[in-house]
């Protein structure tokens, strides 16, 4: 288990070459997530120290980018494409079975941790509509058998999501 103690040292072992360079505070909280998946409060203030501002303005950036995450994410980042090609071929139907099949909504993340969802636009894969990434990976033309598919037994499991 990863305590604030430890995010806070992993923090500022990552923002080391931060200090007072306002310019580094989005490289800095980039780094920061992709080493701890979010931007814990705890990693904030340590940036907001670093950069010599307040752990509010660290916030406020994390909140109006939408790159940013202030929540953890699952080990599985499940990206729906709602873009123009795969709304048009059904990608609201390929939502709404993934929602079903995880018992989650969008933006939430399931209480082991191992699925998030979300929505995004286009992917570039326009061709394969309708389309979704998980992870790094690009799958597409979807239906809701492939969604049974890929996640069969969470479709029987119960629990609430974390928001
Ligand atoms: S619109 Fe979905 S991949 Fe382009």
């Amino acid at each position: 288990m990863v305590t604030d103690t430890d995010i806070r040292r992993q923090t500022r072992d990552i923002i080391a070459q931060l200090k007072g360079r306002r310019a580094m505070l989005i490289p800095a909280m980039q780094a920061v997530q992709q080493k701890l998946g979010y931007l814990p409060l705890e990693a904030m203030e340590e940036i907001g120290e670093a950069a010599g501002v307040s752990a509010n303005v660290i916030y406020g950036v994390a909140t109006f980018y939408a790159q940013f995450r202030t929540k953890p994410v699952g080990r599985t980042r499940i990206a729906v494409c709602r873009g123009n090609a795969c709304n048009v071929r059904g990608s609201e139907r390929i939502l709404d079975a993934i929602e079903r099949a995880l018992n989650l909504k969008v933006g939430e993340t399931t209480p082991d941790r191992e699925y998030s969802l979300e929505t995004v636009a286009c992917i570039g894969a326009c061709a394969t509509a309708p389309a979704m990434k998980m992870n790094e990976e690009t799958i597409g033309k979807l239906s809701t058998k492939t969604v049974e598919d890929l996640f069969p037994k969470k479709a029987k499991q119960e629990g609430k999501p974390e928001k």
